[in-house]
This record gives structure tokens, C-alpha cells and sequence, in this order.
């Protein structure tokens, strides 16, 4: 292990500290950066550009349908219609419309909204409905029909084009329609389905769609998906109508029945898709927009930004101790506050001001000492303390999926999608073709107790009819000191969503890397319990390892990779550059219009 000469960034905590921002000594860089091993190099992940438009998925074809809509003179709102319905049908592991999500909007003329379409409880459910009679969390959180929450995101399509669409909505429907009327399997799709037979076999309808003979579909097997065609033809005639009334509801209320689930008709018809006020806060003169609750994505983002904020992260080599220990101070300072305070503003005061405060910022800046790490029992929320137990985790699964767009114009919009778990409950709905959330389990099932990502937590976030469970989704768009879109961004994975946003950000805004070198830095994670640093797969030097663990921090390094970030960057001469990350392999697909020639 490399020894730590201290001192020489000691400027940094110096002038810091007159406004409380930090105790100890800054330490000299040990060993930094990624390690030679290191899966996915900067100069690897190669930058698209386009000049009148950007679509970034995780999937090429999703990313084509919503480029083309653009193409064709459509929004950036047009063009997210489009490759939502896409995804359902071509990612149909995470794409949906039997699960929910978020939107942020930033439009050229300075409109920003926030849309809310996240599942809801359903209004028979009650707060114990997973104890066990040993008063322990069951399976049924997870697995079944009574995990699923009604789903959002029909709704918040429909919400989002009636305010800001200008393409006809059955347009943007129809090429999903012709998807589900057969794919060409590509190797992802056929991937996931090979590794998750086991789960797909556990419900009849879903073993039907996707394991057909019992066997999942192969690469270049072509792949239809019947009931999902009819379904969005529904949605596509019909509008929201062809999802929360008629057929659909019908048969969501006759597969709930069957299954022994709770939601009904009436839970559909209720379903709405607010628009909120967006989480809007400055980051070293750039202006970040992000999702407010019932997603803690953007608070939590705001207070890790703000708690880092007080530091001078440029001094710093990437991934040194220092900057993985400051990064790692800050981050557990937010979960702990997300995990006791934050959840549906509907039913539960926010206290968002507090949280994003500077003055909040300076308290939890003063507490960081960079000699040692703040074990995590010490760092409270004001709430005080509860009981802490763990439940056995599923693995994370690509369960979620973000996309961004920039269009001809300069309106930007990030989506964060999702149904949750594996496969979600692993429910198919019978005679509709797609898969239902298992979203019921981010709820706190058990105050104090963990759920599937580990997180642990509290009453605020306890099971309520009709109340959103708390999300971590972060689509996030950040605006230069001029007030222009300057990135687009966000990612799957759980809690691990909001600490590869905050990456992103930092990494554009702080270390000045392109999008490219942005989106393949190697990740970290922290989220206050467990009190661990969690590392990609070779994704730190073994003597940074070694400089933390000698300050008192527990690491682990994951077995693969963290998020699936899609990204766009708007550069100085007003192209912009998009990046799919290659942790799972989407596209970004810019556009180019031909302009007539002048003679
Ligand atoms: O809303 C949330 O925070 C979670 N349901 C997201 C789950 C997730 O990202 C899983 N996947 N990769």
C-alpha cells in the first residue's frame, strides 16, 4: 500500500474550512484512476453526433423509431412516446406498460416540468400486506400478483403528448405495434431470456410469450408477441381509454382474480399522471433539473452535489482516496436522509427545502473529517434512529431503462422507466402480452427492514391505498451558466441510479470529460447501509482500495457493472453528442436533416 504523504492539497480543506467544510487533512494522490483491467476505457466509448436531434437508448431499434420521429418533424415529447411504446416491445425485461416512471422536460423556450407517472398502491392495499405470520416481509413483494402497482405508464405517455406532443398520438404508437408483430431477436433480448428461464417458467402466460415451445427465442429467431400487437392497438386508437377502461382493464381486473391479486378496474380508472415541480438546484453555475418526490432521485442528487459542492473536486485526481472518500462522505449523508424522510409528497410533508439547503449542505460539510470515515450508525437522520434487520436481496436485475433526446430545437427530455425486479412480479397479464411491476416492494414492506436493493426504509415510505412508493429514479438535465441545455442523462439500477447520475454530472461538470469519457469511468455506489462502498468489477487500483480501508471504510467490489446511463451532451457549437453505455450495450442515434442546396 502506497503511504500517504499528507498535505499538499491541503489548500483545499483550508479554504474550506472557515465556512465549516471539512476537518483533517486533505492526503496527497496514492495510486488513481482505473485500473489497466479496467472493462470499458474512455477512449472506447466513441461519442455519436448529430446535429438535429439525439435519441440514446438501450436498444438500437427503440433509439431508431424515436429518431426517425424526429426525422419526420416531431418534438423531442413526440419522439419519447415513440420509443417508450418501442421499448415495451424490443426490452421488454424493462420497457413497458405495465409499470411506470418519470419524466423531466426542459423545453428551448424554458419550460421545465416534471411528470409523474409512477405506479400507485392499489386502494385495498394496507400497510402489513406482506407480513408473514412470523411478522416477516414475504415473496408475494416480489413475486405475483400482488406485487404490482397500477401501472403509470400509459398514463404519463398520454399526459405528456397532450401537453407538449404535436405529432398525432396514434403515429407514435404504430411502430410498436409493428415490433410486436415480430422482432428479430437480437443477442441482449436472447441473452436475458436464457438466463432467466427459471423465472419466466413460474407463471403460465408469461411462459407462453417468452419461452413459446419451452425453449426462449434464439438469435435471428423472429419473435411475435400477439397480444401485446392488439393491446397497443388499443392504447393507440383509444388513447390512455385503451389501457385504464375496457378490454385492457378487463383483463388486468380477470388476471388479478386468477392470481389472487388485489388490483381492480376501479384502481385503473382512478390511475393519474401529476405533473410536479421539478427539483432545481446550482451546481458550480450550471443548473441541474431533476425528479422531485416521489422519486428521492433529485433531492438526493441536490445533497450529494451540494455537500460536494464546498470541495475543490478538479484539484483532485479522479478516483484518488481523497475523491473517492469525499464522494463516499457526501453519498451517505443523503441516503440516510432519503431513506427516513422522503416518499410520497401526496401523503408525506417533504421536507425538500431543508434538504437542499446551502446551509443544510455546510452542516453535513462541517461533519466530514478526510482522515477518517464516518461510520454509517453514526451518521443519523434528525428523525433518530430504527430498527435495522436485512432481507436476503435479488440480484439486480435490467429491470429499468432511461432514455434521452434532444431535438432540432433544443427541448430535451429524460425518461427513467421501469417495472422494478426481474422480470418484474413475473406476471403476464393473460390476453394483454405484457409483464406487471413488482413496484409494491420499493413501499417500506416493513419499516426498518431492508427491501430488495438494501435499502432500509422508514415509516414515511410505509404502504398506504393509493399512496406512489418511493422511487430512486433520476432522469436529470443540467443547464451551462447560460442557461442552455448542457447534458441529458440518467440510468437504471435501484439506488445505484442516483449515485451514477451524480457520476455523470461530476464527471461532465467537474473533471471536464466528453460524454463518452463520462459515461465509461468506472462507478461507485454508497447508500449509507450497508456501510460499504460498492466498486465495479475492476473498477478501482488496489492501492486506492487499500488508502480507503486504512481510513476506516468497508469496500466490495460487484461482480459486473453499475447502471446503463444514456447521455447526451450539448456542445459549445450547438451539435450534440450522444452516449449509450456499453455496460449493456444501447445506441445513441443522431440526426441530420438535408437541407435544400442554395445555388
Ligand atoms: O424506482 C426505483 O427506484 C426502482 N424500482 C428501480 C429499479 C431498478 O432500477 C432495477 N434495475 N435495474
Amino acid at each position: 500500500m502506497p503511504k500517504l504523504a499528507p498535505l499538499p492539497l491541503l489548500h483545499v480543506c483550508v479554504a474550506l474550512a472557515a465556512a465549516g467544510a471539512c476537518s483533517g487533512t486533505m492526503h496527497a494522490p496514492a495510486d488513481t484512476g482505473a485500473p489497466a483491467s479496467w472493462a470499458f476505457p474512455a477512449d472506447q466509448v466513441v461519442p455519436t453526433y448529430g446535429a438535429d436531434g439525439m435519441v440514446s437508448t438501450t436498444d438500437r431499434v427503440a433509439s431508431e423509431i424515436g429518431a426517425e420521429v424526429l426525422r419526420r418533424g416531431g418534438n423531442a415529447v413526440d419522439a419519447a412516446v415513440a420509443t417508450h411504446f418501442a421499448l415495451a416491445v424490443v426490452n421488454p425485461e424493462a420497457g413497458n406498460i405495465g409499470g411506470g416512471g418519470f419524466m423531466i422536460v426542459r423545453l428551448a423556450d424554458g419550460t421545465t416540468a416534471a411528470l409523474d407517472f409512477r405506479e400507485k398502491a392499489p386502494l385495498g392495499a394496507t400497510r402489513d400486506m406482506y407480513l408473514d405470520s412470523s411478522g416477516a416481509v414475504s415473496e408475494r413483494a416480489l413475486v405475483g400478483h400482488l406485487a404490482a402497482g397500477v401501472p403509470g405508464s400509459v398514463a404519463g405517455m398520454w399526459e405528456a403528448h397532450r401537453r407538449f406532443g404535436s405529432l398525432p398520438w396514434a403515429d407514435l404508437v404504430h411502430p410498436a405495434i409493428n415490433l410486436a408483430d415480430g422482432i428479430v431477436v437480437h443477442a441482449r433480448l436472447a441473452s436475458s431470456l436464457r438466463s432467466h428461464v427459471e423465472e419466466l417458467r413460474r407463471f403460465p402466460a408469461t411462459s407462453a410469450i417468452f419461452l413459446g415451445d419451452g425453449q426462449p427465442p434464439r438469435v435471428g429467431d423472429r419473435f411475435v408477441q400477439r397480444d401485446l400487437a392488439t393491446t397497443l392497438r388499443r392504447i393507440a386508437r383509444d388513447g390512455k381509454d385503451g389501457f385504464y377502461h375496457g378490454e385492457t382493464a378487463a383483463l388486468i381486473e380477470a388476471e388479478m382474480r386468477r392470481g389472487g391479486g388485489i388490483m381492480t378496474r376501479d384502481d385503473l380508472a382512478a390511475y393519474n399522471a401529476p405533473w410536479r415541480d421539478p427539483i432545481v438546484f446550482e451546481y458550480r453555475d450550471h443548473t441541474v433539473i431533476s425528479m422531485p418526490p416521489p422519486s428521492s432521485g433529485g433531492i438526493t442528487l441536490a445533497q450529494i452535489l451540494n455537500t460536494l459542492q464546498g470541495f475543490d473536486l478538479r484539484s483532485l485526481d479522479y478516483h484518488s482516496p481523497d475523491h473517492v472518500h469525499l464522494w463516499t462522505e457526501a453519498t451517505k449523508r443523503a441516503f440516510v436522509d432519503r431513506n427516513e424522510y422522503l416518499a410520497d409528497p401526496d401523503f408525506v410533508p417533504q421536507p425538500t427545502r431543508e434538504l437542499i439547503s446551502d446551509g443544510y449542505a455546510l452542516r453535513k460539510r462541517a461533519e466530514i473529517d478526510m482522515d477518517r470515515a464516518t461510520p454509517s450508525a453514526r451518521v443519523l437522520p434528525g428523525l433518530g434512529p430504527f430498527a435495522r434487520t436485512a432481507r436476503t436481496a435479488r440480484r439486480e436485475g435490467e429491470n429499468t431503462t432511461h432514455y434521452s433526446i434532444v431535438d432540432r430545437s433544443g427541448n430535451a427530455v429524460a425518461v427513467t422507466t421501469t417495472i422494478n425486479s426481474l422480470y418484474g412480479n413475473l406476471v403476464t397479464v393473460a390476453g394483454a402480452g405484457f409483464l406487471l411491476n413488482n413496484e409494491m416492494d420499493d413501499f417500506a414492506a416493513l419499516p426498518g427492514t431492508a427491501n430488495q436493493f438494501g435499502l432500509v426504509q422508514g415509516e414515511a415510505n410505509a404502504i398506504e391505498p393509493g399512496k406512489r412508493m418511493l422511487s430512486a429514479m433520476t432522469p436529470t438535465i443540467v443547464l451551462d451558466p447560460a442557461g442552455r441545455v448542457k447534458l441529458v442523462t440518467g440510468s437504471p439500477g435501484g439506488p445505484t441510479i442516483i449515485t451514477t447520475v451524480a457520476q455523470i454530472v461530476s464527471n461532465v461538470v467537474d473533471f471536464g470529460m466528453d460524454v463518452g469519457g463520462a459515461t465509461a469511468a468506472p462507478r461507485l455506489h454508497h447508500q449509507h447501509l450497508p456501510d460499504t462502498i460498492v466498486y465495479e468489477r475492476a473498477g478501482m487500483r488496489a492501492g486506492t482500495v487499500a488508502a480507503l480501508r486504512a481510513r476506516g471504510h468497508a469496500l466490495r467490489e460487484r461482480s459486473g457493472y453499475q447502471g446503463d446511463t444514456q447521455s447526451i451532451v450539448v456542445l459549445p457549437d450547438g451539435r450534440l453528442a450522444g452516449a449509450a453505455d456499453p455496460r449493456r450495450g444501447g445506441a445513441a442515434v443522431g440526426v441530420r436533416v438535408a437541407r435544400p442546396v442554395v445555388q
